[in-house]
């Protein structure tokens, strides 16, 4: 059985896709593991980072959850070895209409659309929309594990406090194993700023905080135009350390 990770946060803009493709390319490049990436934002920002010609795919998630095709008609081979994914496209911006239409167990369609997968996949990840009430909640009901990628600044700590919210209303009602694997400080810089708020969030205790850091590099962003994970772009850059470390922590807790 696959285990499920939501790459999830309030926002967008704080890393979420970033941290979900190359996460995914880490796992299956350096670890060897079946991984699977299922694009959740209708924007494709995942799909279009492996896919150039993302446009012209037919089969997407939207078809897969609203029942016009099969979760393995729609999965794509990366040309990454044991990296698969399952892409998103604009249709997907129906979807929350179309959960809001369901008249019962709306949260549980992600789950059992994509059910069938499991056999085939160590990992399967979800790059999650920054909103979309339902399509987050049905990713957390999916996954078995959570990660919250945010910048450390004045909007993260109200954030956060939020997503513990919702968390613990998703334990209650959907999905009782649902665990927070930790929050990811993302776009680090070492200004008094950046490291006062590292400092606070790593004292609070509403929610663990991953020892690894993600520091700014632009060398990341870049590699999004050569459709390349940062370990293929430039695996000694500042980027594709802090993601391996990062992949190498998750190893342990997983
Ligand atoms: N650690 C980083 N350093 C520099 N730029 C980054 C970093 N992480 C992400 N970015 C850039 O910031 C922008 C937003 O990141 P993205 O992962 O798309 O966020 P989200 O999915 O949360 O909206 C992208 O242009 C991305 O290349
Ligand atoms: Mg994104």
């Amino acid at each position: 059985m696959a285990k499920k990770i939501a790459i999830t946060y309030e926002k967008g803009g704080c890393g979420k896709t970033t941290t979900a493709v190359n996460l995914a390319a880490i796992f299956a490049i350096k670890y060897k593991l079946k991984v699977l990436l299922v694009d959740l934002d209708k924007q494709a920002y995942a799909t279009s980072y492996y896919i150039p010609e993302h446009k012209q795919i037919e089969k997407t998630i939207y078809e897969v959850m609203t029942d016009r095709c099969t979760p393995q008609e729609a999965v794509r081979h990366t040309g990454y070895e044991g990296l698969d994914i399952l892409p998103s496209s604009r249709r997907f911006r129906e979807i929350e209409t179309h959960l809001m239409m369901m008249t019962r167990r709306q949260e549980y369609l992600l789950l059992s659309s994509i059910e069938s997968l499991d056999k085939d996949y160590d990992i399967i990840l979800f790059d999650c929309p920054p909103s979309g009430e339902r399509v987050k909640e049905n990713a957390l009901t999916a996954s078995d594990y959570i990660i919250l990628p945010v910048i450390p600044d004045d909007f993260a700590i109200p954030g956060l406090i939020q997503i513990a919210e919702e968390v613990t209303e998703i334990k209650r009602f959907t999905n009782p194993k649902l665990t927070v694997l930790g929050v990811l400080i993302t776009m680090y810089e070492n200004t008094n700023n950046k490291t006062a708020y590292t400092r606070a969030f790593k004292q609070q205790k509403l929610l663990p905080v991953f020892n690894t850091v993600i520091r700014k590099n632009t060398k990341l962003s870049e590699a999004i135009n050569h459709h390349k994970p940062i370990i293929d772009y430039d695996k000694r850059c500042n980027g594709a350390i802090d993601y391996s470390a990062l992949a190498e922590e998750l190893m342990e807790q997983l």
